[in-house]
């Protein structure tokens, strides 16, 4: 069967750049994005302003786009979240529900990212494995801890099939993230170019599990086409590339920039929120059920956002 995908939140930092890789691997007209956003620049191809929690368009869009796949990405990240709790429910629990219903009418399968916020302070730390206590103190975490339960009930009360993986903080140089508590190891890279300095929210020495775009994307993807037969675990893989603390991204970065210096304005909210993440995953179930291996590390990631940065900033 053709695979037809439509995107929510599909201008943000993973959607812009999953929409083009999916274009590219499905055909130019077999993905539709929608935002609750206008654009800002150009309108992308084949794009809808819609809210995924209106139900009735988002079914009449799937069932005149005879949509295949679903990947839900609308939802507030966790610094916002934690700013506006009642909004982070609203968003991330109403808007889920909403698309696996329409996913359940229309026989879609859908990929929702849940996130290292999913864990909490009694969660191992280092290599925190698949199964585990998952207690989060964020209401971001909340609503992914919750949001991962919801996917694997619609799996086994309605035959939905549900997939996703738990994402750390993703680096790129496209669109960036926001309101995450991981966006400084983004926000780092464009400092180090244009400035050669860069102050830091969080403290130097705390470790957090990130992925380049590229392998955030492959996981996205291969997920979705993994071998159900293989799969033991659906909504809710451990993925991760690299942990690394900011302290470590500046001796990276000053590899290529040798004058880069960091400096620390700690914010205590996102401080807190960090505190209660894992060190390090463990993502083992993602390698033997669908093959998971990423191919860039600190090093390798460091080098092509500064390229990519510099050549940016000179063009
Ligand atoms: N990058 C996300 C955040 O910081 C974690 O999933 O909120």
């Amino acid at each position: 069967m053709e695979t037809r995908t439509l995107l929510t939140g599909g201008l943000g930092q993973l959607g812009s750049e999953l929409a083009a890789a999916l274009r590219e691997r499905y055909g130019e007209d077999s993905v539709i994005v929608t935002d609750v956003r206008e654009p800002d620049g150009d309108l992308p191809d084949r794009f809808y302003q819609l809210d995924a929690r209106n139900g009735g368009d988002l079914a009449e869009l799937v069932t005149r786009e005879r949509i295949t796949r679903i990947y839900h990405l609308a939802a507030l990240l966790s610094a916002v979240a934690e700013s506006r709790p009642q909004d982070a429910w609203q968003i991330n629990m109403d808007g889920l529900f909403t698309i696996l219903e329409v996913a359940r009418e229309a026989g879609a399968s859908v990929f929702t990212p849940s996130s290292i916020g999913a864990f909490g302070p009694q969660t191992p730390k280092d290599f925190t494995p698949q199964d585990t206590i998952q207690r989060p103190t964020s209401m971001y975490g909340v609503t992914k801890v919750a949001g991962e339960l919801l996917c694997d009930y619609y799996y086994f009360k309605y035959g939905v099939d549900t997939r996703g993986v738990r994402f750390p903080g993703i680096i790129s140089n496209l669109t960036p993230p926001g309101g995450g508590t991981t966006d400084y190891a983004v926000d780092i890279y464009y400092a180090a170019v244009r400035d050669r300095r860069y102050t830091c929210f969080l403290q130097g020495d705390t470790y957090l599990d990130m992925i380049y775009m590229p392998d955030a994307i492959k996981a996205a993807i291969d997920v979705m086409e993994a071998d159900p037969e293989r799969l033991r675990h659906r909504n809710a893989f451990n993925v991760t590339a690299m942990s690394f603390s900011p302290e470590d991204q500046a001796a990276y970065i000053r590899r290529y920039i040798p004058e880069f210096e960091i400096f620390y304005d700690v914010d205590p909210v996102r401080q807190a929120i960090a505190n209660s993440w894992p060190n390090t995953l463990e993502d083992y179930a993602a390698r033997v059920e669908w093959g998971w291996e990423p191919e860039y590390d600190l090093d390798l990631m460091t080098a092509d956002m500064l390229r990519t940065l510099a050549s940016r900033e000179i063009a």
